[in-house]
Parts: C-alpha cells; structure tokens; sequence
C-alpha cells in the first residue's frame, strides 16, 4: 500500500526514482511525487498515475538525491497537494511516508500553534515540519529523524532528504516495510524489492524500530536506542522479467497463465517418493511436535483467508486435526485465546499485510506456536513466524491474488500430507495424495486451454447486476474466492453462500436477473448439489456449473468441465476456472484490470 523509492549515488535520481515507482504503482495509484537535491530541493507531484507525473517532470530535473512515492490515499483525496512528498515550510526537509499516523490531529494542532502552516490533508505532513524543528538542534538528519519519531504514535516507512545535507537519505520503519538496496557506489531503498531489482539483488530489510542512513558509498542502520546495528545482505532471486507482462495483456492474465510453472516450484523437492510423505525443511517442528498439536487455526486476510479454508479442510481430512480458519484482520481485535496446544498458520502473499503481522504478533506475545504459507522471502510476516513455508510463486503483481491462491492451496495439501503421514494417514492414501499433487501442473494446463469457453461465459454473464456463487464444504471456499474476484477486478456485484444454505434465506434473491455459479465436483456430496442446482432452475435462475459431470442442459445452462483429481485436491483445480471468468469479465467491461478501484496490492495500514 503506497511505494517508496530513493537513491544517493552519481547519477540523476529523477528517472531512477521513476522506474522504480512505475514497478511499485500495483502498491498505490491514486497520486504520485519525487523530490530531488541540487541546491535545494526540486518537486513534482501530480494526483493520478506514475506516467501523469513522469509527463510532468522537466527534462533538467537534476539532483543526485533523492525520494519519490506512489499513493493509495488513507487522510485526505488524492490529489497534488495530498501526493508525497510533503515539505517544512523552509523548503529543507522533504518526507515521503508509508503507514498511518495515529496521533497526527494531535500534533497537526501543537505544530500549527507552532507557526507550522498546512499544505495538505495528509498525517505525513506532520513528520516534515516535526523533522524541521528536531534538525534545529540535531548534529545529524539521523538524529532530527529518530527524535521527531519519538513524538510519533502509528506505523511508518519514511524516506527523508535535507536540503542542507545532500548526498544523505534517511530511512526508517516501524510496521511499514523498507528495503535497502546495495548498489556500486550508490544506494538505493524502496518499500518493495520490486522497484530495485533492476539495479541490484543485494538487499538489506529494516526491522521494526530500525532506521537507516544511506550515502553513494554505503549505509548504516541503527536501532530505536541509537546503537548501530549489523545488517547481512541478502540476495534476491527475483529479476525484472517477474515484473513484466511478458506479452500479456495484463499481469493479471500472466499471472493466472504461469500457475502450471508456480504450482510445479510449490512442489518441487517436497515429495518423497519413497515414502509417500511430504518434506517441508521450514517447518522448524519435528515429529513429535507435530503429532502434539490438537488444533490448528488458519489467519489471513481476504483470498488469503479463503485459501486458509481450503487449507483447514485439507488439514482436517487428511491429518484428521481439528482446523478452522478465520480473518486476521477480526482475529487480532477479538482478544482470542492462545493455546499450547494448538498450531497457528498466517498466511500472506506479500508477507506484509499489517492485520495479518499484527495477528502474529499477538500470537507470538502470548506464546502462540505460528507458521507462515508466505509468498515474499524474508517479508515482515515470515520473519515473524517461528517456521513455515515459501510458495516460490514469484512476484504477484496483480492486485488481484490468483498464483499465490493457487500455492497457498497446494501448500496446505503439503502441510497436511506432512502432518497426516506423521499421524494417521496411510502409506496408500499418502501416494493417492502424492500422485494427485503431481498431476495438478498438467491440469491446470488443461483448464487454461478452456479459456475461449470461459471468455465467452464471461462476456456473456458480465452485464449481470448481481451473481450468486454458491459451494459445499470443499466447494464452498472456492466460491468465496470466484465471488471476490468477481467483484475486485469486475465490480459486479457477487455474494458467496454454502449451497446448504442457500434455501435458509438467500434463494429469495434467485430469478433470471441473478445467475449462479455453483462449484460441483463430483464427490460425496454430488447429488445434493444437484438438488440445489434444480431448485435455483425452478426459481428460473441461471446455472452455471464448474465440475465434472459432463454438460447436461437438465443440470445447468453452462457447463465447464475440470479435470478430475483426488477429491481432497480437487479444490485447488476448480478455483482457476472462476479467475479467467473474473478476469474475462472484466475485459469485456473495460475496467482497469490490474489495478482495480480503490485496491491496493499490500494492505499495510490497519
Ligand atoms: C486478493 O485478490 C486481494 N487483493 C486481497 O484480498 C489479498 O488477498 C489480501 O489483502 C491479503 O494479502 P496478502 O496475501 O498479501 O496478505
């Protein structure tokens, strides 16, 4: 949510800052702004796109410092005077933020009788006219940093620049991510890797309390206390070829296309052919403790929790523990209760979702045992967690989450596979659940083929006011997952209900304005999903079947056939159709696909 850039270093910083806004732009795009030193500080900031102000920047916009930003509004509309980056009044001191500022009104009022004047909107423009005063009797913008933070309640990640210290960035975080990049002779920070990988893998992340000083010739971190702290660098293994379309139309549609190659790296190494067992070396739990756990809760936010119902109903099928799943973002509030015995899972694609960090947190302060299914090496989630699993999906650039759906679901079949085959779960069922995941990178190719189907469906179906979608037990979560992208990419309005339950309330709303897509595999509960399809048709509602059966005008109007897997697995396989409808849907409405209205792909603020 909102993208930070800076460089130090001998170049220009303008295009640098630029590029690398252009690659955090999934993160925030309502506003955009750079700041560049050379002999005072030179700015440009516009409300709309990171292309809006790159048509605004002058061709000599020179400056070898500098910060830019990319933003999702949280105080104030977008527009160019709430777009970072925001000045003290002197014109020295300019900061761009990440975060939320709880106590902002409080010290907007204490600066304005302060003689501060007001630019904009915005809590961020409290730091620049806090950090303007510290710097009077600081020896160092670090020091002018650390003490205006001090008066500062909420979460951040800053990047600062004083017009009076040139070749100086500072940098700092507190529940906000902030990545160094380590470069020739130069530095460079960002709130995302993305934005560096173009100019180098070497890369530091800020824990929370830490700040940072960077100069072209290297940098040093410090912890809230001042004391310097040591930082290794790590190496990033993502490039920019993850961060282009690579010939698609839109990342969406990439990322959707790429799930046979991500679900084959979520596999990779895990399965043991021998014994029939899956080996996940992050887990940091050996047999004994995993046959202890009695329970296992699931938290995460959005498809991330959908994708934890799966995981749930995975976990309890096959390693037959107790497993339920619920949002992060309620979790956190609710005071729950943590127990000894009980195995606690975060999910996240970004690794920085801040309800999903602040569950862990909190888990992780009342002796909670927490493992991560997380997407983004070395991200604040995963470093928080005492174990777990990467998904090895590659960037997810989308706003919309699809790939990483997709492995978080095959990861949890692992997770299961490795806690069933410890527990109870047969040497036979353990292969049947081996071959089953082996498959999947060769039916997801056989979906994907369906997609001129699927885009005539979509075309069809997308001038639906309103669409049901509607599933049992293994089924249900995958609903929720088609509803919400749906709506996220569509705007269509969609509403995800259990089949079973459709006749307690909601099938008041079926006729032929409102078509249902229903999730029917063919398993156990086959013939009561066909009873529900029949009752939505004697309503005169539209059916549109993902399943196995064969197309049957008697059982629905539209059909699209899956390949059958494992009936455990096959969750994972009926998801894909419902992201190529949304995707296509949006298409044929003309919205503005990877970056729908009011999203942002990390939700870093509460
Ligand atoms: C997915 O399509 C959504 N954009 C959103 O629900 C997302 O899954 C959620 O915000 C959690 O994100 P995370 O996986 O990065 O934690």
């Amino acid at each position: 949510m909102c993208g930070i850039v800076a460089y130090v270093g001998p170049k220009d910083a303008a295009p640098i800052l630029l590029e690398g806004l252009q690659r955090l732009e999934y993160r925030g795009y309502d506003s955009a702004g750079v700041v560049v030193s050379n002999k005072g500080l030179k700015v440009r900031k516009v409300k709309g796109r990171v292309a809006d102000l790159a048509a605004a920047v002058p061709a000599r916009f020179k400056g070898a410092t500098g910060i830019g930003h990319t933003r999702w509004a949280t105080h104030g509309v977008p527009s160019d005077e709430n777009a970072h980056p925001h000045l003290s009044n002197d014109e020295r001191i300019a900061v761009v933020h990440n975060g939320i500022i709880e106590n902002a009104d409080e010290l907007r009022a204490k600066l304005e009788a302060d003689g501060a004047v007001f630019l904009s909107e915005t809590d961020t423009e409290v730091l620049a006219h806090l950090i303007a005063r510290t710097t009077k009797e600081a020896d160092s913008l670090e020091e002018a940093v650390r003490t205006a933070l001090k008066r500062v309640v909420g979460t951040y990640g800053i990047a600062v620049i004083d017009a009076e210290r040139p070749g100086e960035v500072v940098v700092a975080r507190n529940g906000s991510p902030i990545v160094l990049g380590i470069g020739e002779k130069e530095m460079f920070a960002a709130s995302d890797v993305a934005a560096l990988v173009r100019y180098t893998r070497q890369v530091v992340h800020l824990e929370d309390g830490e700040l940072a000083v960077l100069k072209a010739d290297g940098f040093h971190t410090f912890a809230s206390d001042a004391r310097e702290t040591a930082k290794e660098p790590l190496t990033v293994d993502w490039d920019t070829g993850h961060y282009d379309t690579g010939g698609y139309e839109h990342y969406l549609l990439k990322e959707i296309s790429e799930q046979p190659d991500t679900v084959a790296r979520t596999l990779r190494g895990r399965l043991d052919e021998r014994f029939n067992v899956a080996h996940l070396g992050g887990l940091n739990m050996d047999a004994r403790e995993v046959r202890s756990f009695r329970r296992v809760k699931i938290i995460g936010c959005g498809s991330a929790y959908y994708s934890g119902q799966i995981g749930a109903q995975l976990i309890e099928e096959l390693a037959r523990i107790p497993a339920g799943a619920e949002p992060a973002s309620e979790f956190r509030y609710r005071n729950p209760v943590v127990e000894p015995d009980t195995l606690y899972v975060a999910i996240s694609q970004s690794g920085e979702t801040y309800d999903t960090l602040a569950a862990v947190q909190e888990l992780k302060r009342k002796g909670g045992r927490v493992l991560g299914i997380v997407n983004t090496v070395g991200s604040a989630i995963a470093r928080e967690c005492d174990g777990g699993v990467y998904l090895h999906a590659g960037p997810e650039v989308s706003v919309a989450s699809t790939k990483a759906f997709t492995s978080t679901a095959v990861a949890f079949a692992l997770l299961a596979l490795h806690m069933g085959r410890v527990r109870d779960l047969s040497p036979a069922d353990g292969r049947r659940i081996c071959e089953g995941l082996r498959r999947l990178p060769d039916q997801i190719k056989e979906i994907l083929a369906l997609e001129p189907q699927i885009k005539e469906l979509a075309a069809k179906y997308a001038a639906s006011p309103s669409m049901m979608f509607v599933g049992r037990v293994r089924g249900y979560p995958v609903a929720r997952e088609g509803a919400q992208k749906l709506k996220e990419v569509s705007y269509v309005h969609a509403e995800a209900y259990p089949a079973s339950e459709l006749k307690h309330g909601p099938l008041a709303l079926i006729g032929p304005e409102m078509p249902t897509v229903a999730i029917v595999p063919d398993d156990e509960l086959l013939d009561k999903n066909l009873t529900t399809l029949g009752e939505i048709q004697a309503r005169g509602g539209k059916v549109i079947m993902i399943g196995h059966r064969t197309a049957d005008p008697k059982l629905a109007n539209e059909c699209i056939v899956v390949p059958k897997n494992e009936v455990e697995l096959d969750p994972i396989l009926l998801g894909i159709p419902l992201q190529l409808f949304a995707y296509h849907a949006a298409v044929a409405l003309e919205r503005d696909v990877d970056k729908p209205r009011n999203l942002a792909k990390s939700v870093t603020v509460e």
